[in-house]
This record gives C-alpha cells, sequence and structure tokens, in this order.
C-alpha cells in the first residue's frame, strides 16, 4: 500500500514538473485531489477504519495531500510567470501611429488665446520672445523707470524671494511681462518687432484677480516710429483677433513710467439684448447710443530713460509697448465669467471652454475656429 501510494505520488510531481499549461495542471489536480480524484478516495476510506488505523493513516494521507497541492501551486504559479513574461516581451505600445479620432485632453482656453495672438502678430512680422518668471528688480522696476518708492514694489503687491540673486539684486516673480523689453533689446538691439506672453505674478486675489495670471508684451523698436504705428498696429490685431472688422478703438492719455506718452486703450461696445439681461458685444463707436467704452490695454511710446537702460540710442531709435491680460482676452472672446475657473484644473471646465488638440488657430481657417 504504502510504496504504492507513495509511487503514485511521485508520479503526479513527475507530471506536475512537466506540465507545460495551467490546462495540464488542473487536469492533474481533478485527477489527484478533485471530489472523484484517487486521494480524495482515499481520505473516505479513513471513516470505515478502526481508530488505531486511522490514527495511523490519517497523518500519511493527508501528507499526500498536502504534498500535492503544494505542488500544484507552486507549477500553477511558474506557468503564469512565464506567460505574463512572454506577454510583456511580445507587447509594445506604437507610438508613430494616428492618435485616436476623439483625443482625451483639450487646449485651455488660455493656450488657445496664445496661439491665436503667436499666429495673428507672426503675419504682422513680429517674432514670440520670453523672459524668466522668477526676475530681479533690477529687469522688472528699476530698468522700466520705476522708482525705488513707486507703489507696486510694495511688498504688499508684489511676491519677493527671501535671498538676494546675482549682483545682490532683490528677487521676485515679475510682476509683468515688460521687463522681457529689456532683456530682448539688451540680447537682440534694435530694431525689433516682438510680442512676450507669459505668466506674471501679483499678491491679489478675488473673483476678478488670481495671484497668476497672463499678459502678453508688445514691443516696437525701429526708426521713426510713431503713436500711429501704435494705434495701426492694435487695431489691426483687435480686428483680427475678435474677428470684427468694425472694432472701434480710443485712445485715452494716461501714465506709466516705461511709457511716455501712456496711453490706455479702449474697444467699444454695443449693449444687446442676451437670454441673461443685456451683453456687451464689441464693436462700433461706443460714443454712440446704447454703446460704451470698455478698457482693454495699457500702451505708450517707449521711455527714452527704459531705452537708455538697456542700451539702445534713443536719438536714433523710437518705439512703442503695449500689454495686455491674456485671461481677460479669452474671457471676452469666449464668454467664461469667473477667472479663478481658469486655474481650478476641473474636468467639465476644461472640456467644456477647451480646444480641441488639432485645431491650430491660422489666419486662412479662420483665428478661434473651434474643433
Ligand atoms: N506693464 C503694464 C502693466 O502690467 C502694461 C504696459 C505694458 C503698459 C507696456 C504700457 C506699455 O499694467
Amino acid at each position: 500500500m504504502t510504496t504504492e501510494h507513495d509511487q503514485r505520488v511521485a508520479d503526479t510531481l513527475d507530471r506536475l514538473r512537466q506540465a507545460q499549461a495551467p490546462a495540464q495542471v488542473e487536469a492533474i489536480r481533478i485527477e489527484a485531489l478533485g471530489k472523484q480524484g484517487w486521494v480524495s478516495q482515499l481520505m473516505k476510506t479513513l471513516g470505515a477504519m478502526t481508530p488505531e488505523a486511522r490514527q495511523a493513516e490519517a497523518p500519511r494521507i493527508q501528507g499526500m495531500r498536502t504534498r500535492i497541492a503544494a505542488a500544484i501551486e507552486e507549477r500553477k504559479e511558474a506557468l503564469e510567470a512565464e506567460a505574463l513574461e512572454r506577454r510583456l516581451a511580445a507587447e509594445h505600445l506604437d507610438l508613430t501611429l494616428p492618435a485616436p479620432e476623439q483625443p482625451l485632453g483639450t487646449v485651455h482656453p488660455v493656450s488657445q488665446v496664445m496661439d491665436e495672438l503667436a499666429e495673428i502678430f507672426a503675419d504682422l512680422g513680429f517674432t514670440v520672445a520670453s523672459g524668466p518668471e522668477i526676475e530681479d528688480d533690477w529687469h522688472n522696476f528699476t530698468a522700466l523707470n520705476m522708482a525705488e518708492t513707486h507703489p507696486a514694489r510694495a511688498m504688499h503687491d508684489t511676491f519677493y524671494f527671501p535671498d538676494t540673486g546675482p549682483r545682490g539684486r532683490r528677487m521676485l516673480l515679475r510682476t509683468h511681462t515688460s521687463p522681457v523689453q529689456i532683456r530682448a533689446m539688451m540680447e537682440q538691439g534694435a530694431p525689433l518687432r516682438l510680442i512676450a506672453p507669459g505668466r506674471v505674478y501679483r499678491s491679489d486675489s478675488d473673483a476678478t484677480h488670481t495671484p497668476m495670471f497672463h499678459q502678453v508684451e508688445g514691443l516696437v523698436i525701429d526708426r521713426g516710429i510713431h503713436l500711429g504705428h501704435l494705434k495701426w498696429t492694435l487695431e489691426t490685431f483687435l480686428r483680427a483677433f475678435f474677428e470684427r472688422n468694425d472694432l472701434v478703438l480710443r485712445l485715452r492719455p494716461s501714465y506709466f513710467p516705461f511709457t511716455e506718452p501712456s496711453v490706455e486703450v479702449d474697444v467699444g461696445f454695443a449693449l444687446e439684448d442676451g437670454p441673461r439681461g443685456p451683453v456687451r458685444v464689441l464693436g462700433g463707436d461706443g460714443d454712440a447710443p446704447g454703446h460704451g467704452w470698455m478698457e482693454l490695454l495699457g500702451s505708450g511710446m517707449v521711455n527714452r530713460r527704459v531705452l537708455e537702460s538697456a542700451g539702445v540710442d534713443p536719438d536714433v531709435y523710437q518705439g512703442f509697448a503695449f500689454g495686455l491680460g491674456v485671461d481677460r482676452l479669452a474671457m471676452l472672446k469666449y464668454g467664461m465669467d469667473d477667472l479663478r475657473a481658469f486655474f481650478d484644473g476641473d474636468l467639465r471646465w476644461l472640456r467644456h471652454y477647451g480646444f480641441g488638440p488639432f485645431a491650430q488657430p491660422s489666419l486662412s481657417a479662420g483665428i478661434g475656429a473651434r474643433a
């Protein structure tokens, strides 16, 4: 008996070792440990034995069962591991395949508007420049003719770093994109024609102000540049951006330390009935009945002290500059009303207001084409 059973166990373990598929292992399990399996049948014989015989036989049969069960488990795991290895070796991702027809992500309205700006200004011969978001106070303030006592320098408006940077300059998060004017003039010299979109930071937070927002700077430096060039450029740009040829600009005297003269630019709008009350629709003479003016951006002729700071001869070169809020442009064009939602990362908002990733804005296809 004993040797016959031992032989059968050895034979089972042997066949398990040779099994090449989970189905073979399962067949061996049923044959030995299944309800009708031979080990299970042996277990059943224990009931009919005398207590003495049972005491001797029970551990022996249990032992056989345990050894076979352990061997089955072991072989199963080994086969599963081999199968996984084979799968990993065979599977690969082909990144050159075309993307799915329904792309999962969307382009954020801020990115979309920045692409639109680049497209419009590229057509006017502008390049796209950038500068660091971590700036020093010389580029952000001093070189832009902002006095040590200028209120914008105050701690409660500007995020300063605790440590000073190179040349002992105070480091800060840039409060506007205007320092890119200085960097571009110093690096490239005159003449120049550029826009500089990017993030800016101010210690400010409510429904219309977030501590981080986006601006786009514009700068043109050449011989004989005057306010007329500024007005034509802004008018051409805004008409292309809002896709309205009846857009009217109003230039209002203003003050910025880095421009002289400085002008605030308003655009005319008409009050029209919307589903939830009157809405402002851009276009038309703001002084006409039922119309008004909306302040849009700051600009002016580059102050000669700024040109001097950046190493450009103000007796040879003149220029104009402008700066405007990209988020605000996006809100006006695409009808969002809460700036904070721009930076919440809420997927529902992104899917609703986002743009198709393959719908690159182009002058020929329409600057604001929605995909
Ligand atoms: N830097 C100004 C601001 O942040 C905008 C501006 C840029 C005004 C260029 C004039 C010229 O408000």
